[in-house]
């Protein structure tokens, strides 16, 4: 294969202070690896000369160490969007040093080809494969769509990382396809979960690319905690419900594609799904794939699965690639405006069911804000779905850290998701169904169903000083639990008289 070999340190040397760089993957899945941690080490011997060196980075979703984490503790980020899960970053950006946009995760492609985030001076991409094709090559993704074919279209200059951990047979699974923008979008012509639309490569002019970094570096995917009981109670109570709406003919009888949200709460309730007898075989339609989806794909559980990224970790990767005609069959990895589309999931009538931070009496739901103000993850493609879901479902354990935290309080300290979009709540107290009801309706059933024990008085006292009006509250004492954790380390307040103004 013609093409330029370069070395990784070769390819970071080519990155400029202040250029832009739009990567392939989607949470740590499929992202480039090896010219980040490069870039990462120029950083840091160019602030010790005394010179300015940052970089914009746009991806698909999250990233992993060598990107997020090793790019933010070399003080290397200048601008990120749309979304990150790694530690190291979320300290620096907490710190107020990093500039993040946290951005539903179907907007992050189009935003960059309407020109909201200014020029891309650099794509890099992670494949499996390269085919050389008159004056382009058909490159082949890894382990996810992510933003891959509009990062390399509007790129000034790609570089490709030919990452042989991966298996070439990865081209199986992926459907390219990149929407036109306004006015000549089409409707995106997908009707069952499993339709493929586009190519299974992104193509690229030959003289775009500048190199090709040969490699062999795992994913980095995180690590999930195991189910407890939990989580297993919650994803025993949300089967419940999905069969006895299935039983009131609410859910049709071969059920509809479900979307489950990132995270160890998601994956232990996908998990416990799966495990249940009366839920039928079901399909996947969702932008995140982790690992007890593809135990129930081998199992036969789960009939078809669509998504952006296989986020699982690499010992279930290499079980997707040793499957690999099963799994061509039965799995396609797509773009994250495809996999997030409003209109597909609407379409599909997908049931959405993601994890929350903490919810309000009300349905209004933080997934991204820890105590208002410092960031966990980001909203991901959480709002994509559920404001789009036949059924939007919001789960959360009734409380948090050893039970100083409810995560059922009386107004959401940071608003993702709101009141209008919010169908179900499920705790492992049980489920809250808001369908229908009015805001005074919502308090009361959230109370009596979802909060924990220690804490239903307290909110059924914060109601009685809440003044009248369609929505109750008392503007003073809506946040005196988070005020009372933050000055005494525990939400449990003993009454909400020296917050009543
Ligand atoms: N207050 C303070 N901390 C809280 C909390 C609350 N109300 N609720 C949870 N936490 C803490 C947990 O204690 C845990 O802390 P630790 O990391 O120190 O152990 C941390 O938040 C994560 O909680 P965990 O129970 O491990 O949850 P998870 O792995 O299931 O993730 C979210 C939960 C909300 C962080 C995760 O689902 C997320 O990032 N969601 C937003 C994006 C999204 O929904 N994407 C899906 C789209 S398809």
């Amino acid at each position: 294969m013609a093409y330029t070999r370069i070395t990784a340190a070769e390819a970071a040397a080519l990155i400029k202070n202040g250029e832009n760089i739009a990567m392939s993957g989607f949470t740590p899945a499929g992202v480039a690896k090896a010219t980040t941690k490069e870039l990462a080490k120029i950083a840091v011997a160019e602030h010790e000369a005394g010179r300015e060196f940052k970089v914009g980075i746009f991806t698909g979703a999250s990233t992993g160490q060598s990107t997020d984490g090793d790019l933010a503790n070399a003080q290397a980020i200048k601008y990120r969007a749309p979304y990150t899960t790694n530690p190291d970053f979320r300290k620096h950006v907490n710190l107020g040093e990093i500039p993040y946009n946290d951005l539903h995760l179907s907007h992050m492609a189009q935003e960059l080809r309407y020109g909201f985030y200014g020029d891309v001076d650099w794509a890099i991409l992670e494949v499996c494969d390269i085919e050389e094709v008159g004056n382009d090559y058909h490159v082949y993704l890894t382990a996810a769509g992510g933003i891959s074919p509009t990062a390399a279209r509007l790129a000034k200059k790609v570089i490709l990382e030919l990452n042989s951990f991966h298996n070439p047979n990865a081209k199986f699974i992926h459907d390219v396809y990149e929407p036109l923008d306004p006015p000549y979008r089409k409707a995106i012509p997908i009707e069952h979960v499993g339709d493929r639309i586009g190519k299974p490569y992104v193509s690229i002019p030959k003289d775009k690319v500048v190199g090709v970094v040969e490699c062999n570096i795992p994913d980095e995917a995180r690590a999930f905690k195991d189910s407890d009981p939990v989580t297993e109670k919650i994803g025993f109570l949300t089967a419940e419900f999905l069969v006895e709406e299935m039983h009131k003919g609410r859910i049709p009888q071969e059920f509809l594609p479900l979307q489950s949200g990132v995270g160890s709460t998601a994956n232990a309730i996908l998990g416990a799904l799966g495990e249940d007898k009366h839920v039928p075989n079901f399909n996947i339609y969702t932008e995140v794939i982790q690992n007890s989806v593809i135990e129930m794909m081998l199992n036969g559980r789960v009939k078809d699965a669509s998504a952006c990224s296989l986020t699982v970790s690499n010992d279930c990767l290499m079980q997707v690639y040793d499957n690999m005609d099963y799994m061509k069959q039965h799995l396609t990895l797509r773009q994250s405006e495809i996999s997030n589309s409003p209109e597909l999931i609407r379409r599909l009538g997908v049931i959405a069911i993601n994890t929350a931070i903490e919810a309000d009496l009300y349905g209004n739901v933080n997934s991204t804000h820890i105590s208002g103000v410092k960031m966990m993850n980001g909203i991901g493609g959480s709002g994509d779905f559920i404001r789009n879901a036949y059924l939007s479902i919001f789960t959360c354990p009734s409380i948090a850290k050893g039970g100083v935290i409810s995560s059922i309080v009386p107004f959401v300290s940071h608003q993702d998701s709101s009141e209008h979009d919010v169908n179900i709540i499920v705790t492992e107290q049980g489920v809250a169904d808001l369908r229908g009801k009015s805001p005074a309706q919502r308090a009361e059933c959230i109370i009596e169903n979802c909060a924990h024990p220690d804490y239903k008085q307290l909110l059924w006292d914060y109601l009685k000083i809440a003044k009248m009006g369609q929505t109750r509250h008392c503007l003073t004492a809506a946040f005196a639990m988070h005020d009372t954790l933050a000055r005494k380390g525990d939400m449990k307040l003993t009454d909400f008289a020296e917050y009543v103004k």
